[in-house]
Parts: structure tokens; sequence; C-alpha cells
């Protein structure tokens, strides 16, 4: 039996990240213990997936604390304040890192009559809650999601939606998880996901060290695939999901969503509620990032581009809601119109 995968998690005073970036080569963990080497963590994408960027970020803040030299409140919170900041300008497009910035500072202002000690332990705790409540939630919508897979079913994904882009367990990937858990045949098909290659080094990493049947195809694969009655199920990850179900997700999405529909294929998105913004709504307001050309001119030190060649490099693509044929959550599966459902969902969550 394998040891489950932890992307991110709290050790001797220190913040541990798996290098992401080494994978599938090297299993390689560095050791954080200032915000702003946190921050700079996200941005080179040592840590990457929604879910997993929340939860880094709120340790990011809790380290703030831990090594700001403040002795009253007021200074602490003025300095994770500032961390709070820089941690927010790392990635614009996953909400869940905003989401989990949020809830710190929620938990650093309710304390800001205590002791500093107690504030730093209660960012501390907090930090540590919602990396156990992503795990806990991703294991959730594995359970639902898995109602929906066939018994061989053989299921498609794009980029990495699994343990190492969240707390644990996976989102997409926790949906083929959870049908393998239940006995269930899964064969699955993993986009390569250019530039940055999460589902031929990450996703396909996951999936062969868990014993589950993985194949490794192109991005451009996907349609003659689909065509020739390959694919019976697709299931992507999220980073935003607005209040009509429009949905960003990595770059190539789209293109798996509209492929799917004219191939008649179920498209699924499975996503805690985390990653669901109820306050922007639809997708033509989700900030997408751009980032840098060198990820698309140059694979590790080899040039592919002739020098003078514009490149275009957003990382995300939004799939409008039309094309989703049901959100799977912690909270069950939603299904259009998801305007009424997600809604419904968060007013559940308030009872
Ligand atoms: O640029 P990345 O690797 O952070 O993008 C990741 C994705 O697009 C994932 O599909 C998404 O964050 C969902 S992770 C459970």
């Amino acid at each position: 039996v394998t040891s489950p995968i932890a992307p991110v998690r709290w050790e001797h005073d220190r913040l541990i990240l798996l290098d992401q970036r080494l994978l599938p080569g090297q299993e390689l963990e560095r050791a954080y213990a200032r915000w702003e080497d946190v921050a700079d963590a996200i941005r080179t994408l040592v840590v990457r997936g929604a879910p997993a960027i929340g939860v880094t970020a709120a340790f990011g803040v809790a380290l703030a604390a831990r090594s700001s030299r403040a002795t009253d409140a007021g200074a602490l919170l003025g300095d994770v304040e500032i961390a709070l900041k820089g941690l927010a300008e790392t990635r614009p497009t996953a909400v869940n890192l905003f989401w989990a910035l949020d809830r710190v500072r929620r938990v650093a202002e309710a304390a800001r009559h205590q002791p500093v000690a107690d504030i730093r332990q209660r960012l501390l705790s907090e930090a540590q809650a919602i990396l156990d409540e992503d795990v806990a939630a991703n294991r959730a919508l594995g359970d639902h999601g898995a109602t929906l897979v066939p018994p061989r079913a053989r299921i498609l994904t794009h980029c990495n939606a699994g343990a190492l882009a969240t707390a644990g367990y996976g989102t997409a990937l926790g949906v083929i998880r959870g049908a393998v858990e239940r006995g269930k045949r899964i064969t699955v098909l993993a986009d390569e996901t250019r530039p940055f290659l999460q589902g031929a080094r990450l996703t396909a990493w996951e999936l062969v060290r868990d014993g589950i049947d993985t194949t490794v195809i192109t991005d451009n694969m996907s349609g003659a695939m689909m065509r020739q009655g390959k694919v019976d199920l697709v299931v992507v990850g999220a980073d935003r999901i607005a209040a009509n179900g429009d949905t960003a997700n990595k770059i190539g999405t789209y293109t798996v969503a509209v492929l799917a529909r004219e191939h008649n294929i179920p498209f699924y998105v499975a996503a805690p509620l985390s990653t669901i913004d109820l306050n922007t709504p639809d997708g033509d307001h989700i900030p997408i990032e751009e980032r840098s050309a060198r990820e698309v001119t140059h694979l590790g030190g080899a040039q592919l581009t002739p020098e003078g060649a514009r490149v275009r490099n957003p990382a995300f693509d939004v799939t409008p809601h039309r094309l989703i044929a049901g959100i799977i959550t912690e909270r069950g599966i939603f299904r259009p119109p998801y305007t009424e459902s997600l809604a419904r969902a968060f007013a559940a969550q308030a009872c």
C-alpha cells in the first residue's frame, strides 16, 4: 500500500511542500519558514492546483505571524496584512486562494484582542483546519462522483486535479479514486496538458502510483479518442466556478468540453464549494492568468520556437455552463440551471 500523497504539510514549525516542478523524476520536499518564499513557491508552481494553493497560502500567513517580531496585536495584524496582500498577488484565477486568505484574515481580526501568542496559534490552527477540511471534502465529492461512473468506465481528464492539486485525494482524481475504491475497473486517459505538462507528469505519476490503468495522450489526441468511442465520460477540476456554472480550468479544458458535446459524452466538473465563487456572476468576469512566454517557447533548456515569434500563454480557459453535465461537490452533484442549484448549495451550507 502506497502512503497518501501530501503535497502540503506542516512539520516542526515549517511548511513542507513537495516540489511539483521536479516530478515525476524526483520526489523532493522543500521546507519554508518565510511567507515571501511561500508566495514565490506558489508563483513558480512548486505547489499548484486551486485547493493546494489556498491551503499553502493560509500556512504562509501563519508563517508571517510566527516570524513577525511584533509584541502587540496591532503590530502583528499589520504584518499579517502585508502577507495577506503579498500572497493574494501570486496567482489571480483560482478563487480558493482568496477564499483561504479571507478565512485566515477573519480569524486574525476576531482574535485582535488576544495575546500575540494566541493569534499566532489560531492562524496556524485555521490553516490546518483548511487542509483537513479539503481532504474530507474531496473524499465526500469522490463518493458522490463515483455514483456517476459506469463499472468499466474509460475516463478522460485534463491537467492534474489530483492529490497533488489539493490537500490530498483530489477532485477529478478523487472521483476516479472513489470509483476504484468501489471496485469499478477504471481506465484513465490523461491529457498531457501543455505547456507545464501537469497531465503527463503529475496525473500519470499519481495514478500509476495507485495502480490505476493510465494512458497519457497529447492534448490534440482527445478528439480522435472520442470519435473512436474510447471515452465514456470526462471529469476535470476547476479553478473558479462562477455563479452561473461557467468554469475556469486549465487551458484546453474548453476544447475537451466542446469535443465531448459533439460526441455526446458527459462532461463533469469536480470541485469543493471553496472553488465556487457566487460573487463572480459568469465566466467573462473570471480573471485569467497569462504566464511567462518561456513556458511555451522552451522545454527544459531547449528552445522550441524561433526568435521573433510572438507567444500567448493563458494558463486557463472558461467552459460555458451549457457544456457541463453536472458539478460534483462535497454536498452532492449539482445540475443545471446552475444559478439556482449552486445558490441552493450555499444556502444549505449556511443552515
Ligand atoms: O496552473 P495549475 O497547475 O495550478 O492549474 C491547475 C488546474 O487547472 C486544476 O485543474 C485545478 O486547479 C483544479 S485542482 C483540484
